[in-house]
């Protein structure tokens, strides 16, 4: 097996942006009386905008017209943009530039997989879209993540099968739609949350490149 494209989550992986969601998420909670903990923002990790606010919205005992929460989860997005139009190149995570240099000089593929339908957004903030050869966000899918549809979308505009793609995903519902997309899975984070992944490492910061059967 020959790997020719490496497809990246963005959230959690190229960019700490899980802070920002749960400020955004915590302020919305907080407007409709009760308070959401960081240890619960990590239910929301890869998980859709309106999955997420579904999930808030059950904790909080909360319940609502489909109305209501299109205006709530756009008035939480307008929220989350004002922190990452705040973002710079200073906010890519420890090694990403390196290792992605690294991917282009071995003429690997490289593809963003994003469940986020403001990943162009983010990446144009740090400097990153001419790094990607393709770019899927979540306004390009239909089924949000462990649907595997943002990953196969993936390969097939870098016209790779995807038994020739590495994913690297630092969520739970990421990493099995890599799994069920049928490529090789590469955990960012730790190994007793992302553990169904092929390998998990902490970051970028290692050199990974013989670990990965990429030559
Ligand atoms: C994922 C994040 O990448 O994108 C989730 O991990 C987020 O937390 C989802 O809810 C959707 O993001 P956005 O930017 O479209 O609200
Ligand atoms: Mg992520």
């Amino acid at each position: 097996m020959e790997i020719r494209g490496c497809i990246f989550d963005l959230d959690g992986v190229i960019v700490d942006t899980a802070k920002y969601h749960y400020l955004a998420w915590k302020r919305l909670a907080n407007t409709l009386s009760f308070d959401f903990s960081e240890v619960h923002n990590e239910q929301l990790k890869g998980v859709s905008r309106m999955r997420s606010l579904d999930i808030i919205l059950q904790l909080g005992n909360v319940e609502l017209s489909e109305e209501e929460k299109l205006r709530l989860a756009a008035e939480k997005n307008q929220w989350y943009l004002e922190y990452i139009l705040q973002m710079d190149e200073s906010e890519i995570l420890p090694g990403v530039t390196d290792f992605l240099e690294e991917l282009r000089r071995k003429d690997v593929r490289i593809a963003l997989g994003s469940a986020s339908k403001n990943a162009q957004t983010i990446l144009e903030k740090i400097n990153l879209s001419s790094s990607f050869d393709v770019i899927v966000d979540g306004n390009m899918v239909e089924k949000a993540k462990p649907d595997p549809e943002v990953f196969i979308i993936g390969a097939e505009l870098m016209r790779l099968e995807p038994h020739q793609c590495i994913v690297f995903e630092d969520a739970q519902a990421g990493v099995a739609a890599a799994l069920n997309a049928g490529m090789y899975c590469v955990g960012i984070g730790e190994e007793d949350v992302l553990g169904n992944a092929h390998i998990v490492i902490p970051g970028f910061q290692e050199s990974i490149f013989l670990r990965l059967r990429i030559s």
